[in-house]
């Protein structure tokens, strides 16, 4: 973390990579996001899936594997698992405690199922656990995680995924749409704060892990929407201009300049499944609420 933390900040403009946002702290706020009036995405895509769920154990088919990339709470995951017919589960996250008390939950409540959890950064290539056949996956990649990664980002990661998941595998994906700027910049200002404390709690962790003299006072949450990218970018801006030390660097900010912490994009339906397509998935469904604000894609990889 000290390594990458160090690069951004020393890069122009600087950049720091959101899977930093989830420690344990982040990773509770996440949460808390869900809940949000103005964060539409978590419950709209809940109804979805709750709607489409038995079109999905269909496409899945009996007796497969689900393995869920960022996995958090693996709240999302139960709507699936008490109508799909998998045996297996497999949770993948990068915040450790997190991971452990959210699959222990899991295998607690559905006691049929066998549950496996990995701690990794599934934004560098993985490889399964040995004890995970790779023949039957379906993956499970909700929340419209995809959207941290620039699309050219998302097209290899999901070329990853093909090479992990054997031809013919499910691949279950929630995708976040393009809509109009005000729902899009409410659902990242919120009015209780909760996501600029997401935020500025980056700044607390690399003050508490990496020991840099870093103040979060000094600096404010700014999101907003991005039309020629079609995203939203995340900041931590500067409110003065300072110098801070660290590992025998110094890193300067100008007044109002900023650390680039997150970008959120947003697509239609079309554009996804291109990229996709691009990837070696072939769209088998698609499902989006009424009002058009997320939708849900059932992918095959292709031979
Ligand atoms: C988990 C990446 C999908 O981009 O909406 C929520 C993270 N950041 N509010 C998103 C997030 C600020 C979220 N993803």
């Amino acid at each position: 973390m000290a390594e990458e933390v160090l690069t951004g900040l020393t890069s122009r403009p600087k950049f720091c990579s959101p899977k930093f946002l989830y420690d344990q702290k982040g990773s509770e706020l996440f949460e808390k996001i869900c809940e949000l009036p103005e964060y539409y995405p978590t419950r709209t895509e809940e109804a979805i899936l709750a709607r489409a769920v038995p079109e999905i154990a269909n496409l899945a088919g009996p007796g497969a594997t689900l393995v869920e990339f960022g996995s958090g709470a693996s709240r999302k995951v139960r709507l699936l698992l008490e109508c799909l017919s998998v045996n297996r589960y497999l949770g993948i996250d990068i915040s450790r405690e997190f991971l452990i008390n959210s699959t222990r939950r899991l295998a607690a409540d559905y006691p049929w199922l066998e549950v496996h959890a990995a701690c990794a950064d599934f934004t560098r290539p993985v490889d399964l656990p040995q004890d995970i056949e790779p023949n039957r996956l379906v993956g499970f990649f909700p929340g419209s995680s995809i959207g941290n990664f620039t699309p050219q980002e998302a097209e290899g990661f999901l070329k990853g995924l093909h090479r992990l998941l054997p031809p013919g595998s499910g691949l279950l994906l929630g995708v976040d749409l393009v809509k109009d700027q005000k729902t899009l910049e409410a659902a990242y200002n919120d009015l209780s704060g909760v996501t600029a404390e997401f935020n500025l709690n980056l700044l607390d962790r690399m003050q508490r892990e990496l020991g840099l003299a870093i103040d979060r006072n000094r600096f404010r949450h700014h999101a907003f929407f991005n039309p020629r990218e079609s995203r939203i970018e995340m900041h931590l801006e500067s409110r003065v201009a300072q110098v801070l030390r660290f590992n025998g660097q110094t890193i300067r900010f100008r007044e109002g300049e900023s650390i680039h912490t997150e970008n959120s994009y947003k697509y239609s339906v079309p554009g996804f499944k291109n990229l996709a397509a691009r990837a070696g998935f072939s769209g088998r469904r698609v499902w989006v609420d009424e009002k058009g604000l997320f939708s849900v894609h059932y992918l095959v990889a292709s031979p």
